[in-house]
């Protein structure tokens, strides 16, 4: 057991040392790899009674694995949940909530605008296992109380939500939830210690590890945390067995190891993605700047309850002028990406590295025209992952692609 009592100490010591102990084989303080499929027993009873649950341990990696489970203990950590269930991507997280609580005849509300992976999910596989899905604005509260029918099992959003930065009211949305309904909340896009949602009242959140919670580009991943009943079923019901999809023992190994620098890395991501809206949001060929901690974005002031410590995420869209230079938007917008030295064009986000992409053609190339205007994303939309590089460097670099357009 840890010496330190993790209840009482602040985010940067919590995430350093939440779900690790020094191995008990060896001492080691980094927690080992266990690259094993299987665990052995030393009597057939022991291999019954971990069965069974009657004591603990491990018996095969699908169900659970050393390394995985302090990846899990400390993703429960940090959003002070009570228990959390890791998955091999954050796609595989999604799936197995909805393959958890979703079933023929149940409904759900989906906001207008989330990850193409998820609006896929949306669109074509819940109704193609005969789940009712509403599509609503989970900005517009009236809105969200209106769609709940009697057989609503779930209401589903990320904030801010990919890429449009829209902010939900997540305490709003659980109050007109009531009990029975569960809140899900993708918070892909801002991490604690940016902000604690299952604090403001969901009933689960979800995270694509991949992104900001490793954060070296380097391990795909995805983790749910919540109340100890939820996960026990999305363990059992949907990681384990339906989906069959928990991360491997390596990947979860570089999430420990990427998680201990995870406050540091949202304070920087932070503070640079401030000072790049800034600059954009003065820059006579910009439209639009979608920020949520610019005064001008329409929730800044949600946000600012919602999200802690004056940080707002690292992510950043915005869209080019009609005419730039006599070129389209979208026709200007490619010169700049092109012209980019420091972002790399790629989608995923939250890396070291700056990452910047078109959601239009990229993201969400596989959400309809009409969803895609619908929820805001136009054809000259630009998404930025602000990375971990000098801001000034950053800025200097929009200046010269901007010159060169
Ligand atoms: C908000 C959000 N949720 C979920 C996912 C899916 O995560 P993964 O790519 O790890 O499956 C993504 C991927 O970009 C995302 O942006």
């Amino acid at each position: 057991m840890s010496k330190i009592d993790l209840k009482n100490v602040d985010f940067e010591t919590l995430i350093i040392h939440a779900g690790q102990e020094p191995d008990k084989a060896y001492g080691s303080l980094a927690t080992p790899i266990y690259q094993t499929s299987t665990f052995c027993f030393e009597t057939v009873e022991e291999g019954a009674a971990k069965f069974a649950n009657q004591i603990p341990g491990f018996v095969y990696s699908r169900g659970g694995n050393p390394t995985t489970r302090a990846f899990e203990l400390k993703c429960a950590a940090m959003e002070g949940g009570e228990d959390a269930v890791a998955a091999a991507s954050g796609m595989g997280a999604v799936g197995s909530v909805m393959t958890a609580f979703l079933h023929p005849g149940d409904h759900a509300i989906f906001d207008t605008a989330v990850y193409g992976g998820t609006n896929y999910v949306a669109t074509t596989n819940l109704p193609g296992m005969g789940v009712e899905v509403s599509r609503v604005d989970t900005g517009d509260l009236e809105a969200v109380k209106a769609a709940i029918r009697p057989n609503t099992k779930m209401i589903y959003f990320e904030t801010p939500n990919n890429p449009m930065m829209k902010v939900t009211d997540v305490r709003a949305i659980k109050d007109i939830a009531g009990a029975d309904i569960r809140v899900v909340v993708d918070g892909t896009f801002a991490p604690p210690p940016v902000q604690h949602v299952l604090q403001l009242g969901a009933d689960i959140v979800l995270h694509s590890i991949t992104k900001y919670i490793n954060g070296h580009g380097d391990a795909l991943g995805g983790v749910v945390i919540g109340r100890a009943d939820d996960i026990r079923l999305i363990r059992a019901n949907s990681v384990t067995k339906i989906n069959g999809c928990p991360p491997s023992p390596f990947n979860s190994y570089l999430v420990l190891r990427g998680m201990k620098t995870l406050a540091l890395r949202m304070k920087q991501h932070c503070a640079s993605a401030m000072e790049i809206a800034r600059y954009l949001e003065a820059n006579p060929y910009v439209k639009a700047v979608y920020y949520p901690g610019l005064e001008s974005h329409p929730q800044h002031e949600l946000a600012s309850r919602q999200m802690e410590n004056g940080m707002y995420g690292g992510m950043i869209s915005f869209e080019l002028k009609d005419d730039v230079k006599g070129l389209s938007s979208f026709a200007a917008g490619k010169k700049l990406l092109n012209s980019l030295k420091i972002p790399a064009i790629a989608v995923s986000l939250g890396d070291p590295d700056s990452l910047i992409e078109h959601p239009a053609s990229m993201t969400h190339a596989n959400v309809s025209p009409e969803d895609r205007l619908a929820a805001g994303i136009t054809d000259g939309l630009i998404r930025l992952s602000v990375g971990l590089e000098s801001a000034k460097d950053l800025i200097a670099d929009f200046e010269q692609a901007f010159a060169a357009i």
